[in-house]
């Protein structure tokens, strides 16, 4: 069906390529192109014999010149950014340079502030209509799937939706004192980052991990939970119409928090530039460097993720309660693609994206997030692509 061209090649990246891999009907052909191109090689040597044609270069996505030359060169259809978040206007000017369309997993954030929102790629919509292109916004999990449950939910089951909490569990042990499931940098941002949620149309804000709550995971059990700020919230709130409050939690081990006080309280976690041995470093990139890298996290975790939906609300004037959610095995992930879940159910999804735009399922031109598009064709394919969700209308209310 046609060309995609998949930026990054980091842990979710490896996921989205193995998938577009076994979707060789719709990926006909693939290009990896990243900072380190050894590893897209590596990827490339890995994935050979396959039906889909896989090729490799070398690119700074910061660089819109020379991100323009690649798509140039390649002519895709499609650009999947797994790269990371401080590369998503760049990937998406080139897009639009070049007619291309655009997914990706993580909306933009500046490199030299922790602060995430949509403002800055919403303020493409216009430009990206007018070519005629779409870009897909954080076609991940959460985001991504957790907004494809809020649209399916609105949808099918209710008439008016009141309450949605996404509750985020990851029972996984690696068996390291400390890691992070994903990108160190963009994972460790987020998480000392002051909470937040939305309440009758207002931010809420809490100190960093101030609410806490404990839940029984279906298939895992009772695990501690912490509200976050989390970037779907911003879009959820305009687009599923009515919703009163909308909260994000997201489950953590005491070990990875009792590291993570001592890093902040030494200032290891800090993003302002320090002077060291004569040379000026980021504390958090440093860090970075020291931690596992996550894409070595696969062979050694064990366990279970469950990702999903709460969502209270009306239909026919009765109160109903939906809970929709995957629960994914670490160890199978690794198995089918060599990764564990966090990067799994992430690039699955990204794959999925990519998929529904290429086959007009979700072309229209604009910037849209995912639930602005009929969540049906997305939920029929998460079932056949390794993410099944199952649902139940008696699920634990989070108080
Ligand atoms: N929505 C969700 O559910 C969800 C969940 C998890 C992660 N994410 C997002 O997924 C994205 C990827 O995460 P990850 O864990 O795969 O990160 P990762 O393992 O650190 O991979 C990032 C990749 O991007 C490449 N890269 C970084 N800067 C680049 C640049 N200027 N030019 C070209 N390539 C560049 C890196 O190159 P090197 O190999 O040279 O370092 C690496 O290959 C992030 O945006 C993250 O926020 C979304």
């Amino acid at each position: 069906m046609g060309k995609a061209l998949i930026i990054g090649c980091g842990g979710v990246a490896s996921v989205v390529i193995h998938k577009c891999c076994q979707n060789s009907e719709v990926f006909e052909e693939i290009m990896i192109a990243s900072r380190t191109k050894s590893k897209c090689d590596a990827l490339k040597e890995k994935l050979k014999g396959g039906k889909t044609i896989i090729s490799t270069a070398q690119v700074d996505a910061g660089s819109v010149p020379e991100l323009v030359a690649l798509m140039k060169d390649f002519k895709p259809g499609i650009c999947i950014n797994v790269a990371l978040p401080y590369q998503d206007l760049t990937i998406m000017e080139a897009c639009l340079e070049c007619k291309v369309d655009y997914v990706d997993t993580a909306n933009y954030e500046p490199l030299d502030t922790a602060k995430f929102e949509y403002k800055w790629q919403w303020d493409y919509r216009e430009r990206f209509e007018k070519a005629g292109i779409t870009a897909l916004l954080g076609s991940g999990f959460d985001p991504g799937v957790t907004g494809v449950f809020c649209a399916y939910a609105q949808k099918h089951y209710f008439d008016e939706i009141h309450y949605i909490d996404i509750l985020d569990c990851n029972a996984g042990d690696h068996g390291y004192a400390f890691a992070t499931n994903f990108n160190p940098e963009i994972n460790i941002r987020e998480v000392t980052a002051k909470g937040a949620y939305i309440e009758n149309g207002e931010w809420v804000e809490t100190e960093p991990m101030e609410i806490k709550r404990v839940y029984n995971f279906p298939e895992i059990g009772e695990k501690d939970m912490y509200l976050l700020h989390h970037e779907e919230l911003e879009s959820l709130a305009l687009n599923i119409k009515g919703v009163k409050r909308i909260r994000f939690f997201m489950t953590f081990g005491q070990s990875y928090l009792n590291h993570l006080k001592c890093l902040e309280n030494v200032g290891m976690t800090s993003i302002k530039p320090i002077m060291f041995e004569g040379r000026e470093i980021v504390p958090l990139q440093f860090l970075k460097a020291v931690l596992p890298d996550p894409a070595s996290l696969g062979p050694r975790t064990k366990g279970k993720t469950n990702i999903g939906c709460i969502v209270q609300g009306v239909k026919d004037n009765k109160p109903v309660s939906y809970y929709v959610y995957n629960v994914c095995v670490h160890e199978e992930c690794y198995a089918e693609v060599g990764s564990q879940a966090i990067s799994y159910t992430t690039g699955v999804p990204a794959m999925l994206g990519a998929m529904m735009v290429m086959t007009g399922k979700w072309k229209k031109p604009g910037v849209f997030n995912i639930e602005e598009f009929d969540p049906d064709p997305f939920m029929e394919a998460l079932n056949a692509w390794g993410l099944p969700w199952k649902e139940t209308f008696a699920p634990e209310l989070v108080d």
